[in-house]
């Protein structure tokens, strides 16, 4: 079989998941920020996640790094350099500017640093890109209605907004102004729902806040009318199988319901979450799902078809990346 990838579509992907120790290293030296890890190594010991919020602690604790708006630069450009690597035709980065100013770091400096890398994306890596600014659920509503008002003052360069961090006991009802506001000004909205939480935030993140894709969304399983929604509307579920198995949402790849996800008729995505800690990037995550679920080509052009279909973008780039899609099929024996 050829070697060349499977053109992508990235849909789930905080920008923050992809800096990688490497840079964390790199970025402490240029910002003098000490460390609490002696080396490499040791901060690598401590990426054994018992659940989403053990991730989320050191995940947090990283970010002290990222001071200025050419730190998020390079980060999102060394995210640009892998993912076009990797096949990514067509990215939407997730970035949470609440992690960044409470830390000082101006909101205006975070969301240029990341925009301006992006807007050089086509030209510099070969693939188109959008920023959708996510908020953190488990701080209050009336900062991310702050924070989104800002954006819209400065008319930032974004696209949509979503929700994320610690999910149990923080459901989307609490956001319901937020994401109005957000829509009132064409923004389309997504939402973390169903990772750890119960079907009802994924209801609630439907109805409530009028979600047009849910990230993650796994366990809408457990509600069979939900999954019939799902599916009667075409709602797509952006899965992360990589970061579903590190935050211990299943115990192994191969425990992952990815397969009935499929043959419920469910608008599966595959997509990378945190690559940095969950261990690859989406080449890799498509790579281990294909050997786990023995998938075939057009199984894998399936979910390819379906990033496509659930991207934000306009009806030529659409059928431009359909037919890069159908290219590479055609390419494969069966
Ligand atoms: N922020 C970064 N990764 C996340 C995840 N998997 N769930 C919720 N919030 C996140
Ligand atoms: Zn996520």
């Amino acid at each position: 079989m050829p070697s060349t990838h499977l053109p992508s579509v990235e849909l789930h992907l905080h920008i923050e998941g992809t800096l990688e120790p490497e840079l964390i290293f790199e970025l402490a030296a240029r910002n003098k920020v000490t460390l609490p890890y002696r080396d490499i190594a040791d901060l690598k010991s401590r990426y054994e996640f018992t659940d989403l919020q053990s991730f989320l602690t050191l995940y947090y604790a990283n970010m002290a790094v990222l001071q200025t708006a050419q730190d998020f630069a390079d980060l999102t450009r060394a995210y640009l350099r892998r993912a076009s690597a990797a096949g990514v035709r067509h990215a939407e980065i997730f970035l949470d500017p609440q992690a960044h100013t409470v830390r000082g770091v101006s909101l205006a400096a975070c969301v240029n640093g990341v925009a301006g890398a992006l807007r050089d994306s086509q030209a510099q890596f070969g693939l188109s890109s959008a920023l959708i600014i996510t908020f953190l659920r488990d701080q209050p509503a009336a900062e991310a209605l702050d924070t989104l008002t800002q954006l819209i003052a400065m008319n930032a360069p974004i696209i949509g907004i979503g929700l994320d961090s610690a999910e149990v006991g923080h459901p989307p009802i609490d956001f319901v102004e937020v994401f109005d506001l957000a829509r009132a000004h064409g923004l389309k909205c997504v939402a973390h729902a169903g990772e750890e939480g119960p079907p009802e935030y994924v209801w609630q993140a439907l109805q409530l806040l009028q979600v047009s894709r849910v990230d993650h969304g796994i366990r809408s399983l457990e509600d069979p009318l939900l999954v019939d929604y799902l599916v009667q509307n075409a709602i797509p579920l952006t899965v992360c199988p990589l970061s579903n198995v590190r935050l211990r949402v299943v115990d192994t790849l191969a425990d992952h319901p990815l397969q009935a996800m499929l043959e419920r008729g469910l608008l599966v995505t595959i997509n990378s979450d945190d690559p940095a800690y969950f261990g690859g990037y989406l080449d890799d995550t498509f790579a281990a799902i294909t050997r786990t679920f023995n998938l075939t080509v057009d199984q894998l052009a399936v979910l390819a078809r379906n990033g496509v279909r659930a991207a934000f973008i306009d009806d030529d780039r659409r059928a431009e990346l359909l037919a890069e899609i159908t290219h590479w099929r055609a390419a494969r024996p069966a």
